[in-house]
């Protein structure tokens, strides 16, 4: 097989914004498309079947191949239901793009528990429980492409979304363990930080910006991370725009002690130790 032809992909929340573009995208490329949506409004509340179907019915108008899922990422039920949805309508599972997302934002003095439990559950829970239902399958059959939706507020920090950025930098460290566990089974685990216009960008940026940042521009690289030639995992990608860049953790030079260090030591070197002039790319010491 070659691109994504054939390949049976699962993008979680494709029944708008980015999801609905990538889930266009991929079946025009040749792959059988679960469409998952649970329906809901942008803070999560909510859910119906009319966004998933939407979708699934512009697929299959544009010849491709395409079947509904309503379940939520949230859950383990949920995510059981959405790769089972796969299997039984086209008898496995290749990749999938855990797309699914909500909004609760709030300044951290004012973040309530609720907020952050409820962003946390679909972002974080919703990655580890689709990829969690998913990873036997891939396993199984030696091959399997994941990518996570993660967003430069995780990577940078964003006044006003601890909660989001906790859960979005918390699927990079997801990203960073698959990536390791997954090589020898063929499976390629990636992240891509997206930057569109959508209902969830709606009202965060002037309009003359989001004008520049048309989904499109985001879903050939998520494709791109899910064909049969790409074999790079443990990437963070940031795209959206026309532009699109690689992140990734550097590490200072930093400063040896033979013995533990008295804290008078580490305030004098602290320049030192925090310099990054030298950096090379970050390592597990440990790994
Ligand atoms: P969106 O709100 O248009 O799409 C999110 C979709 O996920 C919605 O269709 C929603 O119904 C669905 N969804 C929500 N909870 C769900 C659940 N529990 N189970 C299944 N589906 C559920 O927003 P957008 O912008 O398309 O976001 C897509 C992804 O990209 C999200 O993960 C978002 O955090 C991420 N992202 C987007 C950025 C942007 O510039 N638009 C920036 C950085 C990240």
């Amino acid at each position: 097989m070659s691109g994504v032809r054939d390949r049976v992909i699962v993008v979680t929340g494709a029944g708008g914004g980015l999801g609905r573009e990538y889930a266009l995208f991929l079946a025009a490329a040749g792959a059988k498309v679960v469409v998952n949506d649970l329906g809901g409004a942008r803070d999560g509340s909510g859910a119906g079947t009319s966004m998933a179907d939407g979708v699934v019915e512009e697929i299959r108008a544009a010849g491709g191949t395409a079947v509904p899922s309503y379940d939520s990422v949230a859950t383990a039920e949920g995510a059981q239901a959405i790769i089972g949805t796969a299997l039984e309508a086209f008898g496995a599972v290749h990749g999938v793009v855990n797309n699914a997302g909500i909004l609760r934002d709030a300044a951290f003095h004012k973040m309530a528990d609720e907020h952050w439990d409820a962003v946390l559950r679909v972002h974080l829970d919703g990655g580890y429980h689709v990829t969690r239902s998913a990873w036997p399958h891939l396993r199984e059959q030696g091959f399997g492409r994941i990518v996570m939706a993660t967003s430069t507020s995780g990577l940078f920090g964003n006044f006003g979304q601890s909660n989001y950025g906790a859960a979005k930098n918390g699927l990079v460290g997801l990203v960073n363990t698959l990536a390791i566990e997954g090589r020898r089974h063929g499976i390629g685990v990636n992240a891509v930080a997206p930057m569109a216009a959508t209902r969830m960008t709606a009202d965060v940026a002037p309009s003359e910006v989001l004008a520049k940042l048309p989904p499109e521009h985001v879903a050939p690289v998520v494709a791109q991370l899910l064909t049969d030639e790409c074999a790079d995992t443990g990437l963070v990608l940031v795209a959206g725009g026309g532009q699109v860049y690689r992140v990734q953790l550097f590490q200072g030079k930093g400063v040896s002690f033979a013995e533990p260090p008295s804290l008078d030591e580490i305030g004098s070197r602290w320049a030192e130790i925090t310099a990054m002039d030298e950096a090379v790319p970050g390592t597990n010491p440990v790994g």
